[in-house]
């Protein structure tokens, strides 16, 4: 079959140029998840989720929140994260790639600029496609570019309403925006800026609240639900109407599964046991900064350390195959991250320092990459 073979010769030349993707299992000591603060496993979790069956809440939702799905530890969940993350409303979605296709492809309309960082998310990416709105990218975290090209817009007849769409932690970079100015610029410009959460969430701000937690612009925020919080699901945060338009017309909302109700109340406890316990966020951060310095010492550090994401960008991609498997087979998990997930040439191992590992092993692979290192040169 025509179909069967196209497929098959796609994976081979993806398999010759390094670029093929495959599942692998877990091997070894966990610096490739996004499980910033090791609740995935915990006792903690686990205890959760029993007094959570204990209550008979449901395991499954049965259907679209539109339909019979909607259950009330959905709507207890938003109304807690609603106030967790300082917004007037929360929408609970499946999943953060769903919530970010939900938001661009519903709320910015035709005549409206969508102006975004060139590093956001595929997810992001998946919106935009599926929305009307004028499309234009400014150079990564560069506020005076976002501005320049606002103006372009503008210049050129541009009149709608104008949204503003950044990561506040980018997800291979591990930078982070300049939330200040972009909230500076979003009130000069009255727009409306949707900050992505995901690898901030947990981490960052005031118990893992995030980082644009009191800003002063209209902000949307985007707090995923599977990395630092341990579950799964996209906490859409923002304006009610925001998030009574998601309801009434995001179709990823309308024609889904409603995530679990189960899933939600885990969630409502995680909410609490952040608020509760800022010893998580302040030893996460600790973790961090004792990765930084390590990464310092044996100067892993040339692309910037910022925060729990580190990259080591190798540029070829069969090298950082190549390290990748080596590091796996020494016992760290850690995994290559290639184009097009990343532009040409910038190919990089995605060190994340998860709540899984202890400061002896974040040494050890510093001291295990500086032999690498030194091997290379
Ligand atoms: C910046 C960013 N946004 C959104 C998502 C998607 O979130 P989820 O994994 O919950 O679908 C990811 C996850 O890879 C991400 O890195």
């Amino acid at each position: 079959m025509k179909a069967l073979a196209r497929l098959d010769d796609m994976l081979g030349h993806l398999e010759a140029r390094h670029r093929r993707r495959v599942v692998a299992p877990r091997q070894g000591v966990d610096f490739a998840s996004n499980d910033y603060l090791g609740l995935t496993g915990s006792a903690f979790l686990k205890e959760a989720a029993l007094r959570v069956l204990a209550r008979d809440v449901p395991l499954g939702a049965g259907g679209s929140r539109l339909l019979r799905g909607n259950h009330p530890e959905h709507e207890a969940l938003e109304a807690e994260a609603a106030a967790f993350f300082g917004a007037q409303a929360a929408l609970f979605m499946g999943g953060g790639f769903q919530a970010n296709q939900a938001i661009f492809s519903t709320l910015p309309a035709a005549g409206d600029l969508v102006a975004y960082d060139a590093l956001v998310h595929a997810s992001a990416h998946e919106g935009f496609r599926l929305g009307r709105a004028d499309l234009r990218s400014f150079a990564h975290n560069d506020v005076e570019a976002a501005r320049q090209t606002i103006a372009d817009w503008r210049a050129s007849g541009g009149a709608g309403q104008v949204w503003i769409a950044v990561e506040s932690v980018y997800s291979m970079e591990g930078d982070l925006a300049p939330l200040a100015a972009f909230d500076r610029l979003a009130q000069a410009e009255e727009a409306v800026l949707v900050v992505d959460e995901a690898h901030a969430t947990g981490v960052f701000g005031p118990s893992g609240r995030g980082l644009a937690h009191g800003l002063q612009a209209e902000v949307l925020s985007l707090h995923t639900c599977g990395k630092g919080l341990g579950v799964s699901g996209g906490l859409v945060c923002g304006a009610k109407v925001f998030i009574d338009s998601l309801v009434s017309r995001a179709r990823p909302f309308i024609f889904a599964t409603a995530p679990a109700p189960f899933t939600a109340a885990l969630l409502r406890e995680v909410l609490a046991h952040l608020a509760a316990t800022p010893a998580l966020v302040a030893q996460a951060q600790a973790r961090i900064a004792f990765a930084h310095d390590q990464a310092r010492l044996h100067r892993i550090d040339r692309a910037g350390l910022h925060s729990q994401i580190i990259p080591v960008i190798l540029g070829g991609d069969a090298q950082v195959m190549a390290w990748a498997d080596r590091l796996r087979g020494q016992g760290f998990d850690l995994r290559g991250i290639r184009p097009p997930t990343v532009a040409r040439g910038t190919a990089r191992l995605r060190i994340s320092v998860t709540g899984n590992v202890t400061p002896a092993e974040i040494a050890a692979l510093f001291e295990t990459l500086a032999a690498y290192q030194k091997e290379a040169a």
